[in-house]
């Protein structure tokens, strides 16, 4: 017996990295997966981005996360061919920034349109059915990052702060409708957005060390969280922002416990 037997979930940027680790695990405990991608599968570099329908329960729809419009036919889809709509997960989103004064305003609009506006708007049109339902849960894809600044984060960390806030109001707004809201918080986790923007940084490792196991995370360990988020295992949860990330928010590292741990 799956955890999300007989579920239907939406589950954004299906197609690569935390999305699609979140797609096959979902799948895998029972639940009718539809995912969507901005339609870019396969040139994402991800070796694992094979084509989600050798899945079994997973489709793929094409959506980009800005198009409200498309976000609302993906939805009606959904319903319209499962019925209803238990769960969605939010994880479509970039890597954007720099600081400030590099930064030009286009960079800025587009790491808020896709990590914040996007999200809202999957989070927007899961409400309907959610609420004719009485019953869902609305797991959003933060960060890190969204719960304390970084040096070059602007953009990035300013639309996942907003995340986290949108969730808390998820949950504020929606609960007495059955509705349960909350984020995940990821550290950093070995997908093509990772490898994207860590491999080519000289100072990987002090990122790495942050994190007090040691290691970067897997797309899988997200998915875990993600999937504990959106199952009744988590029935009385709602508002939270869940760091998953090896301890990287626990406190600052500055190698100490490497006298005891070696
Ligand atoms: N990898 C990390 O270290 C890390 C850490 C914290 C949070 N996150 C967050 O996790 C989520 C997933 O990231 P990932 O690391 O798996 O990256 P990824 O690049 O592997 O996957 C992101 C997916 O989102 C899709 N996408 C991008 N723009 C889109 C749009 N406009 N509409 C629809 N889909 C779109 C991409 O095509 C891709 O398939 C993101 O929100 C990211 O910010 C990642």
């Amino acid at each position: 017996m799956g955890r999300l037997d007989g579920q239907v979930v939406h589950i954004t940027g299906a197609a690569s990295g935390i999305g699609l680790a979140c797609a096959q695990r979902f799948a895998a405990e029972g639940a009718t997966v539809v995912g969507s991608d901005i339609g870019d599968l396969g040139t994402t570099g991800d070796p694992k981005s094979e084509p989600l329908t050798e899945f079994p329960g997973v489709e793929l729809l094409e959506c980009d996360v800005r198009d409200a419009d498309r976000q609302a036919e993906v939805v009606a889809k959904i319903v319209a061919d499962h019925g209803r709509l238990d769960a969605v997960v939010t994880a479509a989103g970039v890597a954007a920034g720099g600081p400030l004064h590099m930064m030009d305003i286009e960079e800025w609009q587009r790491g808020q349109d896709i990590n914040l506006t996007g999200t809202m708007l999957s989070a927007k049109y899961a409400l309907g059915p959610m609420m004719e339902q009485k019953s869902g849960s609305i797991v959003t894809v933060a960060s890190v990052e969204g719960l304390e600044g970084c040096e070059g984060g602007s953009t990035y960390n300013a639309a996942k702060g907003g995340v986290v806030l949108l969730t808390k109001n998820l949950a504020n707004d929606y609960g007495r409708a059955g509705i349960r809201a909350n984020a995940v918080c990821p550290g950093f986790i070995k997908t093509p957005m990772f490898h994207g923007v860590v491999d080519a940084m000289p100072w990987a490792d002090q990122i790495r060390d942050q994190h007090k196991l040691g290691r970067f995370g897997e797309p899988e360990e997200i998915a875990s969280a993600a999937l504990f988020l959106a199952s009744a295992d988590a029935s009385f949860i709602t508002g939270i922002a869940l760091p998953v990330d090896g301890g990287y928010t626990a406190g600052h590292s500055y190698g100490l416990a490497e006298m005891w741990t070696n």
